[in-house]
């Protein structure tokens, strides 16, 4: 069997990705992001981002054929986010890929956002990496460590935060030092003068207790919490706020606590690389300390390029591909979206 011609849809956020990819190739990745529309808001409204993926369902799916340079007519497959995420986005992408199956007669296959962050990487120019690997997913919507065997059969979530996602983290504390959403380039900004090491903010779920319970799982919401008593101290004193400083101190936290996660399970899984995806990836010091740490552990570290590590519509084309190369049958119509639909 020739590879797939795989039409991916994902609306579990605020972007209305479509990608279209054939077996590993990437084809075409269109995104239609509502993120202005919930700037004013601090933070992504479901309410508005159901609504904007309603209206640009119909112009992506046009524009990632055009891209792909193919039509409905070639297409094999349809694939789409049915959770987790957001209950009334995942609706809006979930309707319109049974649509599209229905009306053209294709195999639609639903599957896991986040072990879709994990096949974005089979779709990098270079050889995709192996498994197993660990792969830490950090964005807005969720921070999760998974254990990933293999793509299609084998997926074990390690931990995940029991609070705020790290991108919120960047996204609140970013408010509170008056920048605006999404904070977290904003705070990277900020963060490359300041010194990381002027403020010792906590390091959530590290502590001796936390080790059993919750060794793989993070907490954000007392660092954010840290952060604003800090400002809230220094402004009663009359001090200066060193925005820099709390900027590179929070961010320090946050690169500090991840990587230290995630080399634990790479150590005790005897799993020899770690894999990045999300949106927050972006960040500069999660990168250098990630190359630092992996490389001082002797743990290969894979990290796509960051069109793939955003929520995108290609890597839930990529899995569905995979899901059909490895004769997996198509899901039946009576699946619905699930926000807490587990890997
Ligand atoms: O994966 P993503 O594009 O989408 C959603 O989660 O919907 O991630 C967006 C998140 C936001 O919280 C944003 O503030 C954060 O990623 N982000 C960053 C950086 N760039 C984006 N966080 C830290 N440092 C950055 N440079
Ligand atoms: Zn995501």
């Amino acid at each position: 069997m020739s590879a797939p011609l795989v039409l991916g849809i994902e609306t579990s956020c605020d972007e209305t990705g479509v990608g279209i990819v054939r077996g590993t190739e990437l084809l075409a990745n269109v995104i239609a992001s509502s993120m202005d529309e919930h700037a004013r808001y601090g933070g992504v409204v479901p309410e508005v981002a159901a609504r904007a993926h309603l209206e640009a369902m119909n112009p992506t799916i046009t524009a990632a054929l055009a891209e792909a340079g193919v039509t409905l007519d070639d297409l094999d497959a349809i694939a789409v986010t049915s959770g987790p995420g957001l209950a009334g986005a995942l609706m809006v992408g979930v309707g319109a890929a049974k649509a599209l199956a229905v009306s053209r007669d294709l195999p639609l296959y639903a599957v896991n956002h986040l072990v879709g962050h994990v096949g974005a990487d089979l779709l990098a120019d270079d050889a995709p990496f192996e498994y197993p690997t660990i792969a830490l997913l950090v964005s807005g919507g969720h921070t999760s460590l998974l254990l990933v065997r293999d793509l299609v059969s084998d997926v074990e979530l390690l931990g995940e935060t029991i609070d705020d996602a790290a991108g919120e983290a960047f996204d609140k504390v970013a408010r509170l030092l008056g920048q605006p959403y999404p904070g977290g380039p904003h705070i990277d900004r900020l963060a490359a003068t300041g010194d990381p090491t002027a403020i010792r903010f906590p390091r959530g779920l590290t502590q001796a207790k936390d080790r059993e319970k919750h060794r793989y799982d993070f907490s954000f919401s007392g660092l954010k919490t840290a952060v604003a008593r800090w400002v809230e101290r220094a402004t009663d004193a009359g001090e200066h706020v060193p925005l820099d400083d709390v900027a590179a101190s929070f961010r320090e936290a946050v690169a500090d606590v991840l990587l230290t996660k995630a080399l634990a399970a790479c150590a005790d899984y005897g799993v020899p690389r770690l894999l990045l995806g999300g949106g927050v990836v972006a960040n500069a010091r999660i990168r250098e300390l990630a190359a630092e740490r992996t490389s001082a552990a002797g743990v290969a570290l894979r990290i796509p390029p960051l069109s793939l590590c955003t929520d995108n519509g290609a890597m839930i084309a990529a899995l569905g591909a995979q899901l059909i190369m490895a004769g997996r049958s198509p899901s039946t119509l009576d699946f619905g979206a699930d926000s807490t639909l587990p890997v």
